[in-house]
């Protein structure tokens, strides 16, 4: 028998607990994964905590991204057999040694590409995949600004933000995370811990501001990232790690003609062809070694351990948990 981690209520990383889980059979477009890495996500803290609403009557298996290995398909699934290494990302329910998920979210894995990173980066790398492409296309040439650089998604977007010839203003808390951010593609890295980053931004353009702000952190950034912006330019607000944004208002988006957006990944991945495209993308960025994955690995069964490092600010890169 496998087990899963579940959250009985909202609250802090000690309401997680081990409790058995046998899986269902797969149903009709369904395909049974042994999970071989689980990915923790900043997402799993916002619903284990309650900021997003519990999408469940009782017990919530948390977790939104892994890989692992087909056990089972079910009706009506083409495309998936047996043995095959597959990944997914979606919403809850992975913090499982299995999982039964729709074979429209699932994608196989290239040689290349281990478990391990797939599981690192199958949500936060298509993240930044749809940020860098759909929300704002960045250009060759341009500066943008992108806050908690030495995060999940921050250390993958850097690199890829390099790699399409941009220069990443990034921003980081603290010595460390400065420099594993600037190792990892950011041209500048300002600690905003100790440093005021709208001044440091505005100095950095010579008093122009950057094309875009990619703002996860929120409450505590939101105001400056809309700052720092030059005329006409993105602020693209995905996230809320410091608490939600809610002091922003439209007025302030008129200081320079301003665009803004929230995306959520889940939008993207819902469409087959976005889906298939980006994990090709991602696939190869990783698999060329143009993205290197920082991996720390941790058991499944720790998973209120790896919750309170990543809220306590104590991770960098990716957190992966091993079944
Ligand atoms: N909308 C979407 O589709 C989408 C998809 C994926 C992720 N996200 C968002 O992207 C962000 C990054 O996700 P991730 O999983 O890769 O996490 P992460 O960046 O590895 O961790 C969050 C980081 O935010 C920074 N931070 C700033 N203020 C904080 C606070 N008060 N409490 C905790 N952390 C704070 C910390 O970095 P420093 O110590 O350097 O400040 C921390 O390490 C999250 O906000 C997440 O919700 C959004």
């Amino acid at each position: 028998m496998g087990y899963a981690i579940v959250a009985p209520a909202p609250g802090g990383p000690e309401v997680l607990k081990r409790v058995p889980f046998t899986p269902p059979a797969p149903g009709a477009g369904e395909v049974l994964v042994r999970h071989t890495a689980i990915g923790v996500n900043f997402i799993d803290v916002y619903f284990r905590s309650g900021l997003y609403p519990w999408p469940v009557e009782r017990d919530l298996i948390l977790g939104s991204e892994a890989a692992g290995v087909v056990e089972a398909v079910g009706p009506e699934v083409a495309g998936f057999a047996p043995g095959q290494r597959v990944a997914y990302t979606l919403p809850n329910f992975a913090y499982a040694t299995h999982r039964v998920v729709p074979a429209a979210h699932l994608v196989h894995l290239p040689e290349s590409v281990s478990d391990l990173q797939a599981a690192a980066a199958m949500l936060k790398g298509l993240t930044a995949c749809y940020l860098l492409h759909d929300s704002y296309a960045v250009q060759e040439g341009q500066t943008v600004l992108f806050h908690a650089a030495a995060g999940g998604v921050g250390l993958i977007a850097g690199q890829w933000l390099k790699a399409k010839g941009v220069r990443a203003i990034g921003t980081a808390g603290g010595p460390e995370k400065v420099a594993l951010a600037r190792a990892h593609g950011y041209a500048e890295v300002i600690d905003y811990r100790s440093e005021d980053f709208v001044a440091r931004v505005k100095e950095l353009t010579g008093g122009e501001g950057v094309h875009a702000a990619y703002d996860s952190v929120g409450r505590d950034t939101i105001l400056g990232s809309a700052e720092v912006l030059r005329s006409f330019g993105t602020l693209v607000s995905f996230g809320q790690s410091s608490g939600p944004p809610d002091q922003f208002r439209i007025s302030h988006l008129a200081r320079a003609s301003l665009r803004l957006t929230r995306p959520m990944l889940f939008h993207y991945t819902a469409r087959r062809d976005w889906l298939e495209q980006a994990a090709a993308a991602l696939f190869e960025m990783i698999g060329s070694g143009a993205i290197r994955l920082d991996i720390t690995e941790m058991p499944l069964a720790e998973a209120a351990a790896a919750h309170a490092a990543l809220e306590g600010r104590r991770t960098t890169g990716s957190l992966v948990l091993r079944p």
